[in-house]
Parts: C-alpha cells; sequence; structure tokens
C-alpha cells in the first residue's frame, strides 16, 4: 500500500485507546465477547503495522481500572481471552522481534495471566523491532500514584517520574481513540502532556490500514512547537537542514 510516504514524519510511540468492541458486536448482531476477540485480532495487526510502518513503539489500552465495574462475566471473558492470546502469540510476538511489556497493577490479575505475563515479558526481553505495550489493569492516575509511593519508598532517589511505568520510554507523540468518543479514560496521563490526539469514528474491530494511514497523515501535518511560535519552529527545522 502506497498511501503513506516513507520519508514522512511518523511517530516514535504510538498509544491507542482501542474502544467500540461491544458497539461493533452489536450493530453485528454479535455478542460483546466475539466484538473482544475481533479486537485482539486488530491489536495484532496493529504490531504488524507498526513494524510495516518504522513505528518503533506500541502502547495499546486493553483493560482499565474503572473496567472492573462491568459485569464480571465479562471481566472473566476478557482475562481468560487475555491469557489466551498472549499463549497464542508469544511466539509470533518472538518471531517478529517484538518486546512485550505489561503496564498496570499486577496483584489483582488472576495468577495464570501474572504468570504468562512474566514468561512473554522474559522471553521477548531483548526484541528490538518494536516495543508493545499493554496497558491492563492500568490507570494514569494509578501510575502517578504508584510511582510517588516507589519513590518515597526508595528514600526519594533521583525524580519520581524515574518510577512511572514508562519512564525509560519516549513520551507517546501520536495518540489514537477509536469509537467517536472524545476522551482519555484515565489513560497515560504524565506522559500524554504534550500528545497529538486523534480521534475517529470506527470502532475498533474495523479499524484498518486504511484508518491507520489517516491517522499519519494527521500526525504528519502537524506542527509540533511545544510552545514556541511556528516562526521558531521553522526557523529551528531550516537550521536543522543545512
Ligand atoms: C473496548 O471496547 C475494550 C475494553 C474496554 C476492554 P468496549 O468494550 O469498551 O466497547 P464499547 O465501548 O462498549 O463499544
Ligand atoms: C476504555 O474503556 C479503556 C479501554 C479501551 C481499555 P471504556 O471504553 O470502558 O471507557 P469509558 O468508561 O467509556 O470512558
Ligand atoms: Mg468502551
Amino acid at each position: 500500500m502506497h498511501l503513506f510516504e516513507p520519508s514522512e514524519k511518523i511517530p516514535k510511540h504510538l498509544a491507542i485507546i482501542m474502544d467500540g468492541n461491544g458497539r461493533w458486536a452489536q450493530e453485528n448482531k454479535l455478542s460483546r465477547s466475539k466484538g473482544h476477540k475481533k479486537g485482539v485480532e486488530t491489536a495484532s495487526k496493529m504490531a504488524e503495522l507498526c513494524i510495516k510502518h518504522n513505528i518503533p513503539s506500541l502502547t495499546l489500552f486493553a483493560f482499565g481500572q474503572e473496567n472492573w465495574q462491568r459485569p464480571s462475566k465479562e471481566i472473566r471473558y476478557l482475562f481468560r481471552l487475555f491469557l489466551l492470546s498472549l499463549k497464542k502469540q508469544v511466539h509470533w510476538l518472538n518471531n517478529h522481534q517484538i518486546r512485550l511489556t505489561i503496564l498496570g497493577e499486577r496483584q489483582s490479575l488472576p495468577a495464570s495471566l501474572r504468570e504468562a505475563i512474566i514468561e512473554a515479558e522474559q522471553l521477548t526481553a531483548h526484541n528490538t523491532k518494536l516495543r508493545l505495550n499493554i496497558a491492563c489493569n492500568y490507570s494514569g492516575q494509578w501510575d502517578i500514584n504508584q510511582a510517588v509511593n516507589s519513590w518515597v519508598g526508595n528514600n526519594q532517589t533521583g525524580n519520581w517520574q524515574d518510577y512511572l511505568s514508562l519512564a525509560s520510554q519516549e513520551n507517546p507523540d501520536l495518540f489514537i481513540r477509536t469509537s467517536g468518543v472524545y476522551r482519555l479514560s484515565n489513560f497515560i496521563l504524565w506522559e500524554m502532556a504534550y500528545t497529538e490526539l486523534y480521534f475517529t469514528p470506527v470502532m475498533w474491530p474495523a479499524f484498518t490500514e486504511e484508518d491507520f494511514v489517516l491517522a499519519l497523515k494527521f500526525f504528519n501535518q502537524t506542527e509540533r512547537r511545544f510552545g514556541k511560535t511556528s516562526t521558531q519552529v521553522k526557523q529551528q527545522e531550516a537550521n536543522m537542514s543545512c
């Protein structure tokens, strides 16, 4: 597909709220579970697309701490799906040189899932093609809170930000949320202070490469000013290309 020129500006870290599984299922007269299952397929496809488009880092929001308020049957299904997908795809991830990291509070997850996470993280720890973070039982406020507590518990060594889950990684420069919902829902908060925000009405299970390319085009057109004026930014770019 030649919809996007490789020379164009691409994000280094893409963060996605994969939203709309339930509504997609409803629209297609399927159970919510089928929507989640299809959503996992889109997530795998997204990892491949990031490699294809040279995006080195991808963070996907799979389960937020607020999602504990869903019916227990749905929660159980989601964790089972997560475990099965992890077991099924861990070698695929490894063969594709993907390094997997899970962000979020772990103690509340089922023990079998916790074990599979540790195994997958260890197996893929040295891969360098794509950094894939999956946020599971994550919340941006929780992360800030645990970072400050860990810093205090460690005699305030370094800065408290060093203890955030994404501390060793670049801040996301592009954020996508599907399904026509315009909110952050307690996803990455501190590190998204200057992230470009892209929203699309497409439901996550139906999100395609064409939709992805539209988001990349949006990113390519943004001028990242970080508080400076447009003239300053253009001057800086001109100096850099000399
Ligand atoms: C996102 O899809 C997946 C999770 C939160 C696990 P939803 O399940 O939120 O789908 P909608 O928003 O109900 O359509
Ligand atoms: C958003 O979940 C987070 C994930 C996709 C995991 P929801 O779709 O439940 O978010 P809200 O509650 O509608 O904002
Ligand atoms: Mg939702």
